[in-house]
């Protein structure tokens, strides 16, 4: 692993995509990981629309090619038809991990009643640990604060 380590910063918004609003999940990503990651980083960031080509072009980028350790998705995993962001990561994991699904649910319902509404899943593509998040930025802190201890020795043992 390098000594800056790159970490995929993703986010899945057809609206932040055609400019109809600027992206907040990205930088609220960001924010939550200066705030956490004991490591030196530097982002590699993706903006593209609710689409699975898209997502999933990007996720096998930042994970065969950029090499990303981690990379944190934010958006489109509700239950409306074009929320596919769950279905792209499923797609291109070797394996799941739904505990990180199961617990960052579990810790947002004690916020909103609305947190079932999300299908957010994690997996394991070769060496690099894919995490959903909601595109909400209140729910980015939370559910990336609940999930993070786990998350360095997750990447310990897939590397
Ligand atoms: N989780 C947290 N912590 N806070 C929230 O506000 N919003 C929920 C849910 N999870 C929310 C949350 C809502 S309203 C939806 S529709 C789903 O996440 C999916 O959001 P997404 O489609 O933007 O990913």
């Amino acid at each position: 692993m390098s000594a800056v380590v790159p970490v995929g910063v993703v986010t899945v918004s057809d609206r932040a995509f055609r400019g109809i609003y600027q992206d907040q999940g990205g930088p609220g990503i960001e924010a939550a990981l200066a705030r956490i990651l004991a490591t030196p980083w530097r982002p590699v960031r993706r903006l593209v629309p609710d689409e699975r080509p898209a997502i999933e072009a990007a996720l096998i980028e930042l994970a065969d090619k950029e090499a990303c350790p981690l990379i944190v998705t934010t958006g489109g995993t509700g239950p409306a038809p074009r929320d596919v962001t769950p279905e792209a990561t499923e797609a291109v994991c070797a394996r799941m991990l739904p505990g990180f699904g199961e617990l960052m649910r579990a810790v947002s319902l004690r916020a909103v009643p609305t947190a079932i509404l999300s299908r957010q899943v994690a997996g394991t593509r070769g060496s690099s640990l894919i995490v959903n998040l909601p595109g909400k930025p209140s729910a980015i802190a939370e559910c990336l604060d609940a999930v993070f201890p786990a998350i360095p020795y997750c990447i310990d043992l897939i590397g």
